[in-house]
């Protein structure tokens, strides 16, 4: 069984996974991200920087697994697009695609900070990608979505000040299993595969 952490940067993914895969691939664009995945890396993994979506890599090669990351919302439109492209001639038939769309327009976090921009002088950051934009750029490029689940119901901070951390993860984990919520959640991972037919 092969996975292919796409973006795979300092490895966070591909060292967890590469315990459950004989083969396991990570691709970044950055050999500082590079060098720290390796560190950690399991006995069947290797690495490439490489950019798969303008060079010719791997083309004999096809995955059962591939991971994208906190990838797809960051890129810009045509990257996103190539990406979809390519990563979808490197998937076995039968294989799944797992990516993450990290910064969901429609979160509770995102929806206070628009908000706020709006009805206050607070200077409260103003970004996110829609799941519609997210699930476009994967249905127009051949996937089909199997299921997504929904984290990251709880307004936090990057610095996570609320203190007591027990209960965010007990209300979180109860939220994960509300499919109503997943629009509202900040973090939506997406499971994929290819179009039938
Ligand atoms: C936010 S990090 C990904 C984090 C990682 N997947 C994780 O979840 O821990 C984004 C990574 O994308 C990489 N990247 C940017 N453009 C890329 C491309 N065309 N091909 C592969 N990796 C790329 C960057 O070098 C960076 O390491």
């Amino acid at each position: 069984m092969g996975h292919l952490s796409f973006a795979c940067c300092t490895g966070r993914i591909i060292n967890f996974l590469s315990n459950f895969f004989s083969t396991s691939v990570g691709v970044d664009v950055s050999d500082n991200m590079l060098e720290v995945a390796k560190k950690n890396a399991g006995p069947h993994s290797m690495f490439l920087n490489v950019d798969l979506t303008s060079e010719k890599h791997l083309n004999d090669k096809k995955f059962d697994l591939i991971t994208a990351f906190r990838f797809f919302p960051n890129a810009q439109e045509d990257l996103r697009n190539a990406t979809a492209k390519t990563l979808i001639g490197l998937l076995k038939n039968e294989g799944l695609l797992v990516a993450n769309l990290h910064t969901n327009y429609g979160s509770i976090r995102l929806r206070i900070f628009r908000f706020l921009r709006f009805f206050s002088k607070v200077k409260a950051p103003d970004f996110g990608v829609s799941m519609n934009e997210f699930e476009k750029n994967f249905t127009d490029n051949g996937f089909e979505i199997v299921e997504k689940v929904g984290v990251g119901i709880f307004p936090e901070t990057e610095e996570r000040i609320f203190p007591i951390r027990s209960l965010v993860k007990f209300f979180e984990t109860f939220c994960m299993k509300l499919p109503v919520l997943v629009p509202y959640s900040e973090n939506i991972i997406y499971l994929f595969k290819k179009k039938s037919g």
